[in-house]
């Protein structure tokens, strides 16, 4: 089965095809093109995202964007129409995400459904980040897919859920954050230190030269018998420190263990509530996903944590972590192949405020 699946949820205009085999729903999914314009440059300008800019830029790229897909798929120009015949469905995300942004992928993937006759396949975000671990992007023998049940973490800009997967698209939220999301608080803070948008990376690569026990910042809710989150005192406490620390923000060094001590606290909470809920419920299947665990030391902590257990841990590639159509196209394939109610033409449309069933 091959999938056109469409993501323009905030900030990265993609397209990606991608094929499955419905026989063999185990060996994963292929990716045959995965094109993502980011438009990381012309929201740095703002220190974030802007929403009214956000959806400007999907609609004029959107079209390039599909061409390049096609083409990289390996059909040129002239076999537009051949594609076009050979893919089974087209996918979209529907939500959570900008309102501007989603409606720019909804009603262009449904123009091109309705152009071509193929169904269209609604796609929750949040879902997809969860499928980027269903891809063998790769071709590599020893991709497996994570088998159920399986704990999955989900850790993005928007994002910061804890959930208990039971079978595809069946799960309980174990927790969530009560304020902001983990990559966020890396963006805010990172602002805070003087850094670009979006932060994450900048502060990964700082910490490497920092100490991480250099400030004590809190660990919030760490102790706490649930599985939430929080994120905005911890912030909080960088501010505040920062606002002591004045006349030493030109040495470098301090800044390194800003990021360090910051980056620390956050990987030390998501691991604890992690290994907190796989004890609780004897699932040691780790499935963690969203632009924060592309973070190599956020990885490393997971697999020291649960080295003594057998666990078993699945990282999506890091091209595959951030947004991008391709997990769209997953997300589309399995919830085809596992029957999900179809949903009518007419009833798909863009739902910025979606969430996890
Ligand atoms: O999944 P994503 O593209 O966005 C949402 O769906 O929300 O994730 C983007 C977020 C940004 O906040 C970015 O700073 C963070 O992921 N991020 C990272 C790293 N790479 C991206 N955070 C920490 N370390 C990284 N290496
Ligand atoms: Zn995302």
């Amino acid at each position: 089965m091959k999938i056109l699946a469409i993501e323009t949820s905030c900030d990265e205009t993609s397209v990606a095809i991608i094929e499955g085999s419905t026989n063999s729903l185990n060996s994963g999914v292929r990716v045959l093109s995965n094109v993502i314009f980011s438009q990381i440059p012309y929201h740095r300008l703002y220190g974030g995202v802007v929403p009214e800019v956000a959806s400007r830029n999907h609609l004029l790229k959107i079209n390039s964007v599909l061409k390049e897909a096609i083409l990289r798929a390996g059909f040129n120009s002239q076999n537009i129409k051949d594609f076009l015949n050979s893919i089974d469905a087209i996918a979209v995300t529907v939500g959570p995400g900008l309102v501007g942004s989603l409606l720019v992928g909804v009603g262009f993937a449904k123009a091109l459904a309705y152009a071509t006759g193929k169904p269209l396949i609604p796609v929750n975000h949040i879902e997809g980040h969860i499928y980027a671990n269903f891809i063998s992007e790769f071709e590599d023998k020893k991709f497996k897919i994570p088998s159920f049940p399986f704990l999955g973490l989900i850790i993005s800009g928007g994002h910061t859920i804890l959930i208990l997967v039971e079978d595809h698209f069946r799960y309980q939220i174990l927790g969530q954050t009560l304020d902001d999301a983990v990559g966020e608080a890396f963006d805010k803070v990172g602002k805070m230190l003087g850094l670009s948008y979006p932060a994450g990376p900048e502060i990964e690569k700082l910490a490497f030269e920092g100490n991480p026990a250099a400030f004590a910042f809190p660990r919030p809710l760490i102790k706490e018998n649930n599985f939430n989150f929080s994120f905005s005192g911890l912030k909080t406490a960088v501010l505040y420190t920062l606002k002591n620390q004045k006349s030493d923000l030109e040495k470098r060094q301090v800044i390194c263990d800003l990021a360090a001590s910051f980056q620390q606290a956050v990987i030390d909470v998501l691991v604890s509530k992690t290994q907190k809920a796989a004890q609780k419920y004897k699932i040691f299947n780790i499935v963690v996903s969203g632009g924060v665990a592309a973070n190599k030391t956020l990885r490393k902590a997971f697999a020291s944590a649960f080295s003594k257990q057998k666990a078993e841990l699945f990282f999506p590639e890091n091209i595959l972590c951030t947004d991008n159509a391709a997990m769209i196209g997953a997300a589309a394939f399995y919830s085809h192949s596992f029957g999900e109610k179809k949903i009518p033409f007419s009833e798909i449309e863009a739902s910025p405020n979606l969430y996890l069933k």
